[in-house]
């Protein structure tokens, strides 16, 4: 099982780090599983804590993964001293408890919760918000994936988009659609 999740962390001189991260739900915290190179690790290897935030706006996840928007507003965290998203349904706020592999392409991270928040109330799944959800891995993915695929599957979940996006979702699916644009129109030149 896997949570999708936004991992905020703070780098050593304080400055906030939002990053969208897949999130395993172990006993007492969360394995977390960053590629390197990746600032929230470097962040972790550096303060040993952040935050594992739950959230439905799917603008977060499409911000950070094209880079048109990083800049989400965090809080200080209560219990560590590192920060959390401002306005996400939840949190957890987490200590590193042992690193596997840490010198790999892709460290194991095991997490131990040390506070955990409610934080607002949860007004229902909606399809749009995991179509960009899909949308933003396909685009972390471009190198990898040939165009067809992504063209596929962009189709489908445009279906989704269409019928059920808010405000929210449409500029999220905005800022990937354009993503894969720059890619295409870089891979042309
Ligand atoms: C839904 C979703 C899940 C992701 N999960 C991971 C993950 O588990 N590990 C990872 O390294 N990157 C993951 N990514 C990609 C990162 O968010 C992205 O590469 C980011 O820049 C992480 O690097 P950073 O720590 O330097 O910000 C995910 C992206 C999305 C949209």
């Amino acid at each position: 099982m896997i949570r999708e999740t936004i991992v905020t962390t703070l780098s050593p001189e304080g400055r906030p780090h939002v990053a969208p991260m897949g999130a395993t739900p172990i006993d007492g915290g969360w394995l977390l599983q960053p590629f390197r190179p990746s600032t929230t690790l470097e962040n972790f290897l550096a303060t040993r804590c952040g935050c594992v935030n739950f959230t439905d706006d799917a603008r977060v996840f499409a911000g950070c993964v094209t880079k048109r928007r990083q800049d989400w507003p965090t809080e200080p965290a209560l219990a560590v001293p590192s920060v959390r998203l401002a306005g996400a349904l939840a949190h957890d706020e987490v200590e590193v408890e042992r690193i596997d592999d840490g010198e790999g392409q892709r460290p194991k991270l095991y997490c131990r919760t040390v506070h955990a928040a409610n934080d607002r109330a949860f007004g229902g799944l909606n399809r749009a918000v995991a179509a960009v959800l899909e949308g933003a891995v396909l685009v972390s993915r471009l190198d990898m994936l040939p165009a067809d695929k992504i063209d596929a599957e962009f189709g489908y979940l445009q279906i989704a988009i269409d019928k059920t996006a808010g405000p929210e979702e449409r500029e999220a699916w905005g800022w990937l659609s354009d993503a894969v644009a720059a890619h295409r129109a870089k891979a042309a030149s």
